[in-house]
């Protein structure tokens, strides 16, 4: 009921919709090249803190110690959160700061990111952005033996208008939680919590993924 009155009130606002459709244009072109939004997210102003709500729900997740690769750092909030004995490492399409692994995730071949020796990779409204995840998901479970993903589900079956929705955002893929969770274990993972994170925002859906090789994580 909240998300019809925002996209109602977005119809309404002129330049909210021009800005809409631009954005839905430039998802379509990306989404058909397999090319990223470089021009998007060196835009700051593009990085909503809003979103500092859930790198906060995250990092409750994370056991202090580790070592984490934070995938779409965006304003590398998620580090703030971090208990103190934790290694932050920022990963991202531009660069968000000292220290930060720019690499673009629709890229391929991606790199070898051994010698960070990573715990835990976090994708927090990353994986959304990401045309191919399947080939991204058998990449990362060789670079590290846990993820831990926040990602806005699709309802199961969604059909070609809630695509069209999630386009205008800049979305470019519609999973839902079986999909992505069957998509991990192929990858070689297995499901170790299951749950959500309550925002301003709404629900927050939390997944993590553990290598089925390694151990419990927490
Ligand atoms: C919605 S923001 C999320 C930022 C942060 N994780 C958070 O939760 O606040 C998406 C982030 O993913 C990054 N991103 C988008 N496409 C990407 C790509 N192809 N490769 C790497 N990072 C990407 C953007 O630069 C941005 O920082």
């Amino acid at each position: 009921m909240n998300r019809l009155r925002r996209t109602l009130r977005r119809l309404r606002n002129p330049p909210v919709l021009r800005r809409d459709m631009r954005l839905l244009w430039t998802t379509l072109r990306l989404r058909l090249f397999s090319r990223s939004d470089t021009l998007r997210w060196a835009d700051e102003r593009e990085l909503n803190p809003q979103w500092d709500e859930r790198a906060e729900i995250v990092a409750h997740h994370i056991p202090a110690g580790s070592r984490v690769l934070d995938f779409g750092a965006g304003r590398r909030s998620l580090e703030r959160f971090l208990d103190p004995t934790c290694v932050y490492i920022p990963a991202d399409l531009v660069s968000r700061g000292p220290g930060t692994v720019v690499l673009d995730l629709n890229r391929r071949p991606l790199p070898d990111l051994h010698d960070l020796h990573a715990d835990i990779a976090v994708f927090a409204g990353v994986l959304e952005y990401i045309r191919d995840v399947p080939s991204l998901v058998e990449w990362v479970s060789r670079q590290v033996p846990a993820c831990l993903v926040s990602y806005q589900l699709a309802q199961p079956r969604t059909g070609a208008l809630r695509r069209w929705g999630r386009a205008v955002v800049g979305w470019v893929n519609a999973y839902s939680r079986e999909e992505l969770q069957r998509l991990f274990e192929q990858g070689g993972f297995r499901c170790e919590i299951d749950t959500f994170g309550e925002t301003s925002e709404g629900p927050e859906p939390i997944l993590l993924f553990r290598r089925i090789s390694d151990g419990p994580l927490l």
